[in-house]
């Protein structure tokens, strides 16, 4: 039995760098079977990914039976961390009496709902199987709306793997043209040549750009999509009114706005549109929503929305999955919900400000020329102290890149999952004393980085 609070292990900091490890063998043998070593590519990385075991609360066992604190909590799908009681509960429940019908369940009305009564801009609900569909749908639905072919996104943003979104997600700047019309540079091998054609990336934070670019392709654009807070992007906030502004343009061409909460909805119960204003037509939902399980979801205005009803006269959009809608994940995120009040929030709140605040006086202390951004649960460790309002902000290259994996393969060293590229986000199953041991991993950490 793993106990549900415990100290991170101290001989771990020396197994998980030595390549001796039973991670390490694994890594190995699953290369030989999985491209990459692991299904996840953004696991894929130098010396190797632990292997999960198990997970109990905001603690995470790997196959060699070393103890970390997750600040990762699978991408920020897990909002009360691993085996939180009531979703074990909810899935126990639902299994033992089936869990996989042809035909729709009554506890997805009760999910939908519970959207539908937290996020104002929310009419109706369409349930998928991942994120990435969720954002597929909502550009098939924006197109069939508006009768537009092209779709416009921001730069550093990450939306999934769709083709239309897999476009400047990360360009360098070798690729990404000007600051002010950026370029769209494919993120991905693969995708068809005609998407660039039909995808406008914009600027972060800058209305007057945007205005600009607009002028050229608004009347030809379906949909506007939004990554509030995106993480590649160092987690820039929207500017005072950026979001009114997106509102304010968006209704003058036509276009139908999307805010992609996926990541986001656990700032609030009305998610970052709730915390910073937004009004957008469609929000792409998935992560927490889920509990844990594989989910996706699209909500927003009726009359958008209703283009998916096939009891309509009219054209409408076909969606398919075996799996969308299913029991399981649907059982996982109402238990999951339920207990997501603004109690959890403001607890939520009050670990990601003490976490911001510790991390950013080390950093400061020890003059690495890094810093942590972020808001609420969430937050980013970035190279650079400068503000950042949009993508090219966050400095690139070799020497950015060596201190973002020497801070994480430190970070993992001393007890403390985050994504390789800074990535994190907190549990309800933290306290402030997981915290303390998390400030303590990452004085640790820094103080080992050589550049
Ligand atoms: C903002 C955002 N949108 C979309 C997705 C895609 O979701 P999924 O991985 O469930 O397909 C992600 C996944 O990380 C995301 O962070």
């Amino acid at each position: 039995m793993i106990p549900q609070k415990g100290k991170i292990s101290r001989y771990q900091l020396d197994r998980y760098a030595s390549g001796d490890s039973v991670s390490s063998r694994l890594f190995e043998e699953a290369r030989s079977l999985i491209p990459g070593g692991t299904s996840r590519q953004f696991y894929t990385f130098q010396p190797n990914p632990i292997f999960a075991k198990a997970g109990d609360g905001c603690w995470v066992t790997d196959v060699d039976g070393d103890r970390r604190i997750d600040c990762l909590n699978n991408m920020s799908a897990l909002v009360h961390g691993h085996a939180f009681p009531d979703v074990v509960a909810a899935i126990h429940d639902r299994v033992a009496k089936g869990f996989c019908f042809s035909e729709p369940c009554e506890t997805e009305l009760e999910l939908a709902k519970m959207l539908v009564e937290r996020v104002p801009s929310v009419d109706k609900v369409h349930f998928r199987s991942s994120g990435t569909e969720a954002v597929m749908m909502a550009a098939k639905l924006c197109r069939a709306f508006t009768g537009r072919n092209k779709v416009a996104k921001f730069e550093g943003s990450y939306h999934g793997y769709y083709d239309h979104v897999q476009m400047s997600v990360a360009p360098s700047p070798k690729h990404w043209g000007s600051a002010h019309a950026p370029s769209a540079v494919p993120s991905s091998a693969g995708l068809s040549s005609n998407v660039a054609d039909e995808v406008v990336v914009l600027p972060n934070n800058d209305p007057e750009s945007i205005e600009r670019i607009l002028e050229s392709h608004g009347s030809q654009l379906a949909m506007l999509l939004v990554e509030p807070l995106a993480n590649r992007s160092g987690m820039s906030k929207p500017a005072p009114g950026f979001y009114r502004f997106l509102r304010e343009i968006t209704s003058q061409y036509g276009i139908l706005l999307v805010f992609d909460e996926i990541i986001t909805f656990r700032l609030g119960v009305a998610g970052a549109q709730g915390r910073f204003d937004g009004s957008p037509d469609l929000t792409t939902f998935g992560k927490v929503i889920g509990g844990g399980l594989p989910i996706g979801a699209l909500g927003g205005r009726r009359d958008v929305m209703d283009l998916l009803d096939p009891t309509t006269t009219r054209d409408y959009v076909v969606s398919g999955g075996t799996y969308s809608g299913n029991p399981l994940s649907i059982a996982a995120g109402i238990a999951t919900l339920n207990r997501l009040t603004q109690t959890e929030f403001d607890l939520l709140d009050e670990l990601g400000t003490s976490l911001r605040s510790g991390v950013n006086d080390i950093l400061k202390q020890d003059g690495l020329g890094a810093q942590v951004t972020g808001e609420g649960s969430l937050f980013q460790i970035i190279p650079g102290t400068q503000a950042v309002s949009s993508y090219r902000d966050v400095p690139t290259g070799e020497r950015a890149d060596e201190l973002m994996r020497q801070l994480h393969t430190g970070l993992l060293q001393n007890g403390v999952i985050v994504a390789r590229r800074g990535f994190g986000c907190l549990s309800t199953a933290m306290d402030l004393e997981v915290i303390d041991e998390v400030l303590s991993a990452f004085e640790r950490a820094v103080a080992a980085v050589r550049l």
